[in-house]
Protein backbone atom coordinates (compact mmCIF):
# COMPACT_ATOMS: atom_id res chain seq x y z
CA UNK A 1 0.00 0.00 0.00
CA UNK A 2 1.21 3.76 -0.80
CA UNK A 3 0.16 6.79 -0.48
CA UNK A 4 -1.86 6.98 -3.43
CA UNK A 5 -3.47 3.75 -2.91
CA UNK A 6 -7.16 4.16 -3.25
CA UNK A 7 -7.75 2.01 0.33
CA UNK A 8 -5.75 4.64 2.42
CA UNK A 9 -8.82 7.35 2.91
CA UNK A 10 -10.52 9.43 5.96
CA UNK A 11 -13.82 8.15 4.40
CA UNK A 12 -15.98 6.42 7.14
CA UNK A 13 -18.95 6.11 4.55
CA UNK A 14 -16.46 3.78 2.54
CA UNK A 15 -14.71 1.96 5.37
CA UNK A 16 -18.09 1.48 6.58
CA UNK A 17 -19.42 -0.37 3.40
CA UNK A 18 -16.33 -2.56 3.46
CA UNK A 19 -17.26 -3.20 6.90
CA UNK A 20 -20.60 -4.91 5.87
CA UNK A 21 -18.51 -6.61 2.80
CA UNK A 22 -16.84 -8.64 5.58
CA UNK A 23 -13.62 -6.68 4.97
CA UNK A 24 -10.99 -5.80 7.41
CA UNK A 25 -10.12 -2.24 7.95
CA UNK A 26 -7.17 -0.19 9.49
CA UNK A 27 -8.74 2.28 12.01
CA UNK A 28 -7.86 4.85 14.14
CA UNK A 29 -9.27 5.40 18.18
CA UNK A 30 -7.91 8.14 20.57
CA UNK A 31 -5.95 5.31 22.22
CA UNK A 32 -4.06 3.17 19.51
CA UNK A 33 -4.76 1.76 16.01
CA UNK A 34 -7.37 -0.82 15.88
CA UNK A 35 -7.61 -3.68 13.56
CA UNK A 36 -11.14 -3.72 12.42
CA UNK A 37 -14.02 -6.24 11.28
CA UNK A 38 -17.88 -6.67 11.67
CA UNK A 39 -18.12 -8.04 14.96
CA UNK A 40 -21.10 -10.05 13.84
CA UNK A 41 -19.44 -11.58 10.94
CA UNK A 42 -17.44 -15.04 12.05
CA UNK A 43 -15.48 -14.79 8.90
CA UNK A 44 -14.73 -11.47 9.11
CA UNK A 45 -13.36 -11.92 12.53
CA UNK A 46 -11.73 -14.54 11.63
CA UNK A 47 -9.25 -12.72 9.14
CA UNK A 48 -8.39 -10.55 12.32
CA UNK A 49 -6.59 -13.14 13.91
CA UNK A 50 -5.13 -14.71 10.57
CA UNK A 51 -3.79 -10.92 10.13
CA UNK A 52 -2.34 -10.78 13.39
CA UNK A 53 -1.32 -14.08 14.25
CA UNK A 54 -3.18 -13.84 17.09
CA UNK A 55 -3.93 -16.90 19.22
CA UNK A 56 -7.65 -17.57 18.63
CA UNK A 57 -8.52 -18.25 22.05
CA UNK A 58 -7.60 -14.26 22.71
CA UNK A 59 -10.63 -12.08 23.40
CA UNK A 60 -11.07 -9.06 21.39
CA UNK A 61 -13.04 -5.81 21.95
CA UNK A 62 -16.47 -4.98 20.80
CA UNK A 63 -16.22 -1.00 19.47
CA UNK A 64 -19.69 0.56 20.07
CA UNK A 65 -21.66 3.94 19.51
CA UNK A 66 -23.86 4.47 22.17
CA UNK A 67 -23.88 3.34 25.65
CA UNK A 68 -27.47 1.90 24.99
CA UNK A 69 -26.13 -0.32 22.86
CA UNK A 70 -24.48 -2.16 25.76
CA UNK A 71 -27.86 -3.89 25.72
CA UNK A 72 -27.17 -5.54 22.72
CA UNK A 73 -23.99 -7.53 23.78
CA UNK A 74 -24.60 -7.81 27.85
CA UNK A 75 -26.43 -8.84 30.41
CA UNK A 76 -26.69 -8.11 33.54
CA UNK A 77 -25.12 -4.52 33.73
CA UNK A 78 -24.24 -3.46 36.78
CA UNK A 79 -25.15 0.12 38.23
CA UNK A 80 -21.08 0.75 38.39
CA UNK A 81 -20.98 0.33 34.60
CA UNK A 82 -23.11 2.49 33.70
CA UNK A 83 -21.52 5.45 36.10
CA UNK A 84 -18.70 4.79 34.11
CA UNK A 85 -20.23 4.47 30.35
CA UNK A 86 -21.62 7.80 31.19
CA UNK A 87 -18.64 9.47 32.92
CA UNK A 88 -15.80 8.02 30.43
CA UNK A 89 -17.38 7.12 26.84
CA UNK A 90 -16.95 8.01 24.41
CA UNK A 91 -13.60 7.13 25.79
CA UNK A 92 -10.67 4.92 26.47
CA UNK A 93 -12.43 2.62 29.05
CA UNK A 94 -13.09 -0.99 27.80
CA UNK A 95 -16.05 -2.54 30.25
CA UNK A 96 -15.77 -6.56 30.18
CA UNK A 97 -19.72 -7.98 31.02
CA UNK A 98 -21.50 -11.08 31.08
CA UNK A 99 -22.39 -11.58 27.15
CA UNK A 100 -25.66 -11.97 25.58
CA UNK A 101 -25.88 -15.42 24.30
CA UNK A 102 -25.92 -14.41 20.54
CA UNK A 103 -22.12 -13.10 20.66
CA UNK A 104 -19.87 -14.67 18.59
CA UNK A 105 -17.27 -17.36 20.31
CA UNK A 106 -14.72 -16.07 18.01
CA UNK A 107 -15.10 -12.50 19.30
CA UNK A 108 -15.00 -13.65 23.32
CA UNK A 109 -12.38 -16.45 22.84
CA UNK A 110 -15.07 -19.00 24.11
CA UNK A 111 -15.45 -16.54 27.54
CA UNK A 112 -19.07 -15.87 28.65
CA UNK A 113 -18.15 -12.70 28.88
CA UNK A 114 -17.64 -9.68 25.85
CA UNK A 115 -15.29 -6.50 26.36
CA UNK A 116 -17.05 -3.38 25.01
CA UNK A 117 -16.06 0.17 24.51
CA UNK A 118 -17.07 3.57 22.77
CA UNK A 119 -14.25 5.06 21.42
CA UNK A 120 -13.67 8.82 21.14
CA UNK A 121 -12.01 9.72 17.86
CA UNK A 122 -14.39 11.31 16.05
CA UNK A 123 -13.58 9.33 13.19
CA UNK A 124 -14.13 6.39 14.75
CA UNK A 125 -17.23 7.66 15.80
CA UNK A 126 -18.83 8.12 12.16
CA UNK A 127 -17.68 4.81 10.83
CA UNK A 128 -19.44 3.39 14.09
CA UNK A 129 -22.65 5.34 13.42
CA UNK A 130 -22.66 4.78 9.43
CA UNK A 131 -22.11 1.00 10.34
CA UNK A 132 -24.40 0.59 13.26
CA UNK A 133 -23.48 -3.14 14.06
CA UNK A 134 -20.44 -3.53 16.91
CA UNK A 135 -16.83 -3.71 15.39
CA UNK A 136 -14.40 -6.23 16.89
CA UNK A 137 -11.15 -4.76 16.36
CA UNK A 138 -7.25 -5.25 18.24
CA UNK A 139 -4.69 -3.19 18.36
CA UNK A 140 -3.10 -3.27 14.48
CA UNK A 141 0.00 -4.88 15.20
CA UNK A 142 1.28 -8.45 14.80
CA UNK A 143 0.83 -10.44 17.91
CA UNK A 144 2.74 -9.33 20.80
CA UNK A 145 4.56 -6.12 18.89
CA UNK A 146 3.91 -2.65 19.67
CA UNK A 147 0.78 -1.30 19.03
CA UNK A 148 0.35 1.54 16.34
CA UNK A 149 -0.28 5.05 17.19
CA UNK A 150 -0.31 6.48 13.45
CA UNK A 151 -1.77 5.12 9.84
CA UNK A 152 1.59 4.81 8.46
CA UNK A 153 2.54 2.45 11.53
CA UNK A 154 -0.50 0.19 10.66
CA UNK A 155 0.31 0.37 6.66
CA UNK A 156 4.03 -0.94 7.56
CA UNK A 157 3.01 -3.66 8.96
CA UNK A 158 -0.28 -4.82 7.39
CA UNK A 159 -0.07 -3.10 3.85
CA UNK A 160 -2.09 -5.11 1.40
CA UNK A 161 -3.24 -7.80 4.37
CA UNK A 162 -5.88 -5.09 4.85
CA UNK A 163 -9.30 -3.89 2.53
CA UNK A 164 -9.06 -0.01 3.86
CA UNK A 165 -6.96 1.68 6.28
CA UNK A 166 -8.85 5.20 7.73
CA UNK A 167 -6.33 7.86 8.42
CA UNK A 168 -7.18 9.65 11.39
CA UNK A 169 -3.50 11.28 12.29
CA UNK A 170 -1.61 10.23 15.37
CA UNK A 171 -3.67 9.17 18.29
CA UNK A 172 -4.45 12.07 21.24
CA UNK A 173 -3.79 9.33 24.29
CA UNK A 174 -0.96 6.81 22.47
CA UNK A 175 -1.88 3.70 25.17
CA UNK A 176 -4.44 1.10 24.65
CA UNK A 177 -8.08 1.58 26.74
CA UNK A 178 -7.95 0.59 30.67
CA UNK A 179 -10.12 -2.35 30.94
CA UNK A 180 -11.90 -3.34 34.11
CA UNK A 181 -14.51 -5.90 35.15
CA UNK A 182 -16.77 -5.81 37.92
CA UNK A 183 -16.72 -7.81 41.10
CA UNK A 184 -18.82 -8.21 44.60
CA UNK A 185 -16.01 -5.53 46.04
CA UNK A 186 -15.92 -3.55 43.26
CA UNK A 187 -14.98 -2.16 39.87
CA UNK A 188 -11.04 -4.26 38.90
CA UNK A 189 -8.72 -3.05 36.86
CA UNK A 190 -7.42 -5.85 34.52
CA UNK A 191 -5.45 -3.55 31.95
CA UNK A 192 -4.04 -0.03 33.36
CA UNK A 193 -4.81 2.46 30.99
CA UNK A 194 -5.55 6.48 30.82
CA UNK A 195 -8.43 6.10 33.18
CA UNK A 196 -7.08 5.69 36.12
CA UNK A 197 -7.97 3.85 39.43
CA UNK A 198 -8.66 7.35 40.88
CA UNK A 199 -11.34 8.07 38.26
CA UNK A 200 -13.28 4.72 38.60
CA UNK A 201 -13.49 5.27 42.64
CA UNK A 202 -14.52 9.33 41.53
CA UNK A 203 -16.74 8.05 39.53
CA UNK A 204 -18.77 4.72 41.39
CA UNK A 205 -17.61 5.51 44.72
CA UNK A 206 -16.56 1.19 44.94
CA UNK A 207 -13.15 -0.64 45.81
CA UNK A 208 -11.35 -0.29 43.17
CA UNK A 209 -9.43 -3.51 42.74
CA UNK A 210 -6.15 -2.84 40.61
CA UNK A 211 -4.05 -6.32 40.75
CA UNK A 212 -6.20 -8.55 38.74
CA UNK A 213 -6.63 -12.21 40.86
CA UNK A 214 -4.35 -14.24 39.15
CA UNK A 215 -6.36 -17.04 38.79
CA UNK A 216 -8.32 -14.57 35.97
CA UNK A 217 -6.69 -14.61 32.63
CA UNK A 218 -5.07 -11.46 32.62
CA UNK A 219 -5.20 -9.26 28.94
CA UNK A 220 -1.47 -9.02 27.85
CA UNK A 221 -0.41 -10.96 30.66
CA UNK A 222 2.04 -13.34 28.64
CA UNK A 223 5.56 -12.15 29.29
CA UNK A 224 6.69 -10.42 26.21
CA UNK A 225 4.16 -7.40 25.21
CA UNK A 226 3.95 -4.48 23.34
CA UNK A 227 7.60 -5.76 22.36
CA UNK A 228 10.14 -4.14 20.05
CA UNK A 229 12.93 -6.10 18.57
CA UNK A 230 15.33 -4.13 20.51
CA UNK A 231 15.70 -5.72 24.11
CA UNK A 232 14.23 -3.33 26.36
CA UNK A 233 16.37 -2.85 29.87
CA UNK A 234 14.71 -1.13 32.97
CA UNK A 235 16.49 0.75 34.91
CA UNK A 236 16.20 4.08 37.48
CA UNK A 237 17.42 7.70 36.34
CA UNK A 238 20.30 7.05 38.68
CA UNK A 239 21.45 3.41 37.27
CA UNK A 240 21.02 4.84 33.81
CA UNK A 241 24.24 5.70 32.57
CA UNK A 242 26.00 2.53 34.26
CA UNK A 243 23.07 0.07 32.42
CA UNK A 244 24.13 1.75 29.16
CA UNK A 245 27.92 1.26 29.84
CA UNK A 246 27.31 -2.07 30.45
CA UNK A 247 25.19 -3.27 27.39
CA UNK A 248 28.15 -1.02 25.18
CA UNK A 249 30.77 -3.06 27.19
CA UNK A 250 29.66 -6.74 24.99
CA UNK A 251 29.49 -4.25 21.87
CA UNK A 252 25.38 -3.91 21.62
CA UNK A 253 24.38 -0.69 20.01
CA UNK A 254 22.21 1.19 23.30
CA UNK A 255 19.84 3.80 23.33
CA UNK A 256 18.32 5.42 26.17
CA UNK A 257 14.62 6.62 26.66
CA UNK A 258 13.89 8.88 29.66
CA UNK A 259 12.01 12.02 30.06
CA UNK A 260 15.51 13.92 31.15
CA UNK A 261 18.80 13.58 29.36
CA UNK A 262 21.70 12.58 31.64
CA UNK A 263 24.65 15.14 31.66
CA UNK A 264 27.18 13.26 31.49
CA UNK A 265 25.59 11.10 28.35
CA UNK A 266 27.91 9.65 25.99
CA UNK A 267 27.36 12.02 22.83
CA UNK A 268 27.21 8.85 20.73
CA UNK A 269 24.43 7.13 22.55
CA UNK A 270 20.72 8.35 21.39
CA UNK A 271 18.51 9.53 23.64
CA UNK A 272 14.65 8.71 23.02
CA UNK A 273 12.80 11.68 25.01
CA UNK A 274 10.08 10.49 26.31
CA UNK A 275 9.15 14.56 27.39
CA UNK A 276 8.71 15.78 30.91
CA UNK A 277 4.31 15.26 31.51
CA UNK A 278 2.70 11.72 31.76
CA UNK A 279 0.18 12.24 28.51
CA UNK A 280 2.91 13.65 26.27
CA UNK A 281 4.72 10.68 27.34
CA UNK A 282 1.95 8.01 26.52
CA UNK A 283 1.32 10.02 23.21
CA UNK A 284 5.18 8.99 22.75
CA UNK A 285 6.03 5.87 24.12
CA UNK A 286 5.27 3.46 21.02
CA UNK A 287 6.29 5.83 18.92
CA UNK A 288 9.69 6.03 20.27
CA UNK A 289 9.79 1.98 20.70
CA UNK A 290 9.27 2.03 16.89
CA UNK A 291 12.23 4.47 16.53
CA UNK A 292 14.56 2.24 18.91
CA UNK A 293 14.24 -0.57 16.10
CA UNK A 294 14.40 1.98 13.13
CA UNK A 295 17.69 3.32 14.68
CA UNK A 296 19.06 -0.08 14.82
CA UNK A 297 19.11 -0.23 18.31
CA UNK A 298 19.90 -4.03 20.17
CA UNK A 299 19.51 -2.74 23.88
CA UNK A 300 17.35 0.10 24.48
CA UNK A 301 17.86 1.20 28.44
CA UNK A 302 14.32 2.74 29.73
CA UNK A 303 13.55 4.76 33.14
CA UNK A 304 10.03 4.20 33.72
CA UNK A 305 7.54 7.09 34.92
CA UNK A 306 6.25 6.70 38.51
CA UNK A 307 4.07 4.33 39.67
CA UNK A 308 0.96 7.08 40.09
CA UNK A 309 -1.41 8.53 37.82
CA UNK A 310 -0.96 7.39 34.43
CA UNK A 311 2.26 6.28 35.39
CA UNK A 312 0.86 3.42 36.09
CA UNK A 313 -0.11 2.25 32.64
CA UNK A 314 3.14 3.73 31.19
CA UNK A 315 5.15 1.28 33.59
CA UNK A 316 2.75 -1.23 32.83
CA UNK A 317 3.54 -1.20 29.06
CA UNK A 318 7.24 -0.81 29.84
CA UNK A 319 7.57 -3.92 32.02
CA UNK A 320 5.59 -5.85 29.46
CA UNK A 321 8.19 -4.34 26.58
CA UNK A 322 11.01 -6.01 28.92
CA UNK A 323 9.39 -8.92 28.80
CA UNK A 324 9.27 -8.88 32.49
CA UNK A 325 4.94 -10.20 32.84
CA UNK A 326 3.11 -8.15 34.70
CA UNK A 327 3.63 -5.31 37.43
CA UNK A 328 3.82 -7.34 40.57
CA UNK A 329 7.53 -8.49 39.33
CA UNK A 330 8.57 -4.95 38.25
CA UNK A 331 7.78 -3.55 41.72
CA UNK A 332 9.92 -6.63 43.69
CA UNK A 333 12.65 -6.07 41.19
CA UNK A 334 13.15 -2.67 40.64
CA UNK A 335 15.84 -0.26 42.80
CA UNK A 336 12.77 2.51 41.39
CA UNK A 337 10.69 0.84 44.22
CA UNK A 338 12.99 1.74 46.67
CA UNK A 339 15.15 -1.16 46.96
CA UNK A 340 19.10 -1.73 46.15
CA UNK A 341 20.02 -4.51 44.48
O1 LIG B 1 -7.53 0.92 23.38
C1 LIG B 1 -7.83 -0.23 23.11
O2 LIG B 1 -8.40 -0.98 23.91
C2 LIG B 1 -7.50 -0.73 21.69
C3 LIG B 1 -8.32 0.04 20.68
C4 LIG B 1 -8.14 -0.45 19.28
O3 LIG B 1 -9.68 0.03 21.07
N1 LIG B 1 -7.73 -2.14 21.58
C5 LIG B 1 -6.94 -3.07 22.16
O4 LIG B 1 -7.30 -4.37 21.82
O5 LIG B 1 -6.01 -2.80 22.88
P1 LIG B 1 -6.36 -5.62 22.12
O6 LIG B 1 -7.06 -6.78 21.51
O7 LIG B 1 -4.99 -5.35 21.67
O8 LIG B 1 -6.43 -5.76 23.67
C6 LIG B 1 -7.67 -6.08 24.25
C7 LIG B 1 -7.47 -6.90 25.46
C8 LIG B 1 -6.90 -8.26 25.15
O9 LIG B 1 -5.70 -8.45 25.87
C9 LIG B 1 -7.97 -9.23 25.62
O10 LIG B 1 -7.41 -10.33 26.30
C10 LIG B 1 -8.83 -8.39 26.55
O11 LIG B 1 -8.76 -7.11 26.03
N2 LIG B 1 -10.20 -8.86 26.53
C11 LIG B 1 -11.06 -8.82 25.53
N3 LIG B 1 -12.23 -9.41 25.85
C12 LIG B 1 -12.08 -9.83 27.13
C13 LIG B 1 -12.92 -10.53 28.05
N4 LIG B 1 -14.14 -10.92 27.71
N5 LIG B 1 -12.43 -10.79 29.27
C14 LIG B 1 -11.18 -10.40 29.63
N6 LIG B 1 -10.34 -9.74 28.79
C15 LIG B 1 -10.78 -9.46 27.58
MG1 LIG C 1 -3.01 -5.28 21.61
Amino acid sequence: MNNTDSRLTTDAARAAQVLRNGGLIGMPTETVYGLGADAGNAQAVARIFSAKRRPADHPLIVHIHRPEQIRQWARDVPTAAWQLAEAFWPGPLTMVLPRVPGVLDVVTGGLDTVALRVPSHPLALDLLARFGGGVAAPSANRHGRVSPTTAQHVRSEFGDAIDMLLDGGPCRVGIESTIVDFVDEGVRILRPGSITTQDLRRVTRRTVLDRADPTVRRPGAMTSHYAPRATVVLTTAEEALAALETSRRTGARAGLLSAYRPEHLPPDVPWLSLGAASEQQAQQLYALLRLADDLGLDVLVAVPPRDEGLGTALRDRLVRAAGLGDGRVFADCQPAAGKTR
